[in-house]
């Protein structure tokens, strides 16, 4: 049986992850390196490693978007699509799935998850363990 105990890295000051915003990072080195997308939205942080549930595609480093959403009349006729600025959506750029950044799910598929690492920020700084 193995055990892994994770690290603790200093990845940044807060004010480098603005709100909707991004950073990628590379913690350790050689075989066991992890790379790490931090967001925040609504004022929270979130992190995930950069690998899709897809295929292993870089997930973190993908568009940051809102989620679009259909509107339907009361006859169920779509009415057009827009942005529902409520919800952020990472899209990973080898094919295009999409990730909830507050869960890390799929809408659609939520079986489908980028791996949570855990974030926390404290005196202006962020801290990440792996
Ligand atoms: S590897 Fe991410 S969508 Fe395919």
């Amino acid at each position: 049986m193995t055990s892994t105990v994770a690290r603790s890295y200093d990845v940044g000051a807060s004010h480098e992850v603005a709100e909707r915003g991004r950073l990628v990072v590379t913690l350790g080195e050689g075989a066991a390196a992890v790379t790490v997308g931090v967001f925040r939205f609504g004022g929270r942080l979130y992190a995930y490693e950069n690998v899709c549930a897809h295929q292993g595609g870089p997930a973190c480093q993908g568009r940051i978007v809102s989620r679009v959403r259909e509107r339907l009349d009361d006859q169920q006729r779509s009415l057009g699509t827009v942005f529902d600025e409520s919800v952020m959506h990472i899209v990973c750029p080898w094919h295009g799935f999409e990730y909830d950044v507050t869960t890390g799910r799929h809408p659609g598929r939520p079986d489908y998850a980028l791996r949570a690492v855990t974030v926390d920020e404290q005196g202006g700084r962020i801290r990440v363990s792996v």
